[in-house]
């Protein structure tokens, strides 16, 4: 099962895929790792694990649909059986969405439905939440909204600041991602016009 991996930043997540496929519990091969940043820390992660990188860099492109489709050319002579967005943070055109329909996950650090876009630990701390975590889910073109996959959960406690919410969650996100990509790898995690199916049950 081939992957492609996006991202835009330190690439924590992207560590912890490498990490269970080094340690022989993800069945992946790594085909490329993008990143719309130069300066992504997550290319050196790639780079020193062996992995083709790829800079797509948003600044040089006049539109949202030409950054796109130079995403999907350099993604495409990969042949990924799955693209992975790991901290990727530039919002995706309809057509991209569209092409890789049924073969695009992303992982959000909020309970979805709960807070989709940005700033989600800050916002779950004002809002008193006892509870907070990590959804991921099939990406199609409404922001954050796409058909659910699993979540963890985390617990919120008293003392807490949106940077140590956001360590526990991340903790949380290097946990999960590996095991949804396992069910992908393996076959058992599909999305089809009922929705999302594991073992070919409805989740
Ligand atoms: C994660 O919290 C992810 O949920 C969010 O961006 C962060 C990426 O972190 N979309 P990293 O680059 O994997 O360390």
């Amino acid at each position: 099962h081939r992957l492609a991996i996006l991202i835009s930043g330190s690439g924590t997540n992207l560590q912890a895929i490498i990490a269970a496929r080094d340690a022989g519990v993800l069945p992946v091969e790594i085909a490329l790792v993008a990143s719309n940043r130069p300066t992504a820390g997550g290319l050196q992660r790639a780079a020193a694990a062996g992995i083709a990188t790829a800079v797509v860099d948003h600044r040089e492109f006049a539109t949202r649909e030409d950054f796109d489709q130079a995403l999907i050319q350099q993604i495409d002579r990969h042949q990924p059986d799955t693209v992975v967005l790991a901290g990727f943070m530039r919002i995706l055109t309809a057509p991209f969405v569209r092409h890789y329909a049924g073969r695009l996950l992303n992982i959000h650090p909020s309970l979805l439905p709960r807070y989709p876009g940005l700033d989600t630990h800050r916002r779950a701390l004002e809002a008193g939440d006892s509870e907070h975590g990590c959804s991921i889910h099939f990406v199609t073109d409404e922001l954050d909204g796409g058909p659910l996959i699993a979540r963890a959960r985390v617990p919120v406690s008293a003392n807490d600041t949106a940077l140590s919410l956001s360590e526990r969650v991340q903790q949380a996100e290097h946990w999960l991602y590996p095991r949804v990509l396992g069910w992908r790898a393996s076959g058992r995690l599909r999305l089809d016009r009922e929705g999302v199916s594991l073992d070919g049950q409805i989740v």
